[in-house]
């Protein structure tokens, strides 16, 4: 099974993904993880990806490209996989195809959250992740049960860098220009299923998850 997340920044690719790795026992493989993790070790991949994440940017299409080409042949993804944040242009998209029809598979299903605006940034500001195990906190709306302390691991939680007012505004308006034409490629391939994911509706990660579930169950997809 290979599911794709979609959505803007902070509509809760992360958050969902992470609740359907537990559930499907399929790992989730993040290229905004594996790339922050390069940052964080200051590789030379790292220091590329730094000058594109820093101004809200994409990684250039060939350097992503690979790393998860490279990815897509370890063991641990071969019986299933979640894609968090990849693709994100046409071209990651066709290549995505490409790799997998290689492999002899197939995307199963693409996931595509949206979220009204004015409720992404107040998210995105409040983030915070445990770098060890990647659990994903909200400080007003899913705070954890000690301040800045792991619920899941006991790490101390740290604010991502990309999680400031200005980035924010350009991730969105990269989201908008390069990504969002993925909803009609995968609709065309009849493999989207959309959520909204909003306070407004009392829908959060947890409920989409669910229907996610249910959806995949529904319409046998693996
Ligand atoms: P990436 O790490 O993928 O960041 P992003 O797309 O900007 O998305 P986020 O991780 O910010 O948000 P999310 O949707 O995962 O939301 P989350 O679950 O955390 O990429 C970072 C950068 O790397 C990119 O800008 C780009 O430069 C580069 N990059 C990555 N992939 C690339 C690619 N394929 N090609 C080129 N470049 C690439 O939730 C957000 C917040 O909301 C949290 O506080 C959470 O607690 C809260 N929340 C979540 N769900 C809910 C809910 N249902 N209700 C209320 N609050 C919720
Ligand atoms: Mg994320």
């Amino acid at each position: 099974m290979v599911i794709i997340m979609l959505g803007a920044p902070g509509t809760g690719k992360g958050t969902v993904s992470g609740m359907l790795s537990d559930k499907l026992n399929i790992p989730q493989v993040s290229t905004g993880d594996i790339f922050r993790k390069h940052i964080s070790e200051q590789t030379e991949l790292g220091k590329l990806a730094n000058s594109y994440i820093s101004q809200g940017k994409l990684v250039p299409d060939d350097v992503t490209i690979n790393l998860v080409k490279d990815r897509l042949q370890q063991d641990d993804v071969q019986e299933g996989v979640i894609l968090d944040g990849f693709p994100r242009t046409v071209k990651q998209a066709e290549a995505l195809d490409n790799m997998l029809n290689n492999l002899n598979r197939k995307v199963s299903l693409t996931v595509n959250l949206t979220t009204p605006e004015k409720e992404l940034i107040e998210r995105v500001v409040n983030r915070r992740i445990c770098p060890k195990c990647k659990t994903v906190y909200n400080l007003i709306l899913n705070p954890p049960h000690n301040e800045n302390i792991c619920d899941n691991c006991g790490n101390e939680l740290v604010k991502r860098e990309d999680d400031n007012e200005s980035t924010f505004k350009g991730r969105l308006n990269t989201y908008i220009q390069e990504t969002s034409p993925l909803v009609n490629y995968y609709e065309n391939q009849e493999k989207l299923f959309s959520a909204v994911v909003s306070q407004s509706i009392n829908k959060m990660g947890k409920d989409v998850t669910q229907d996610v579930l249910e959806y995949i169950k529904k319409k046998h997809i693996t």
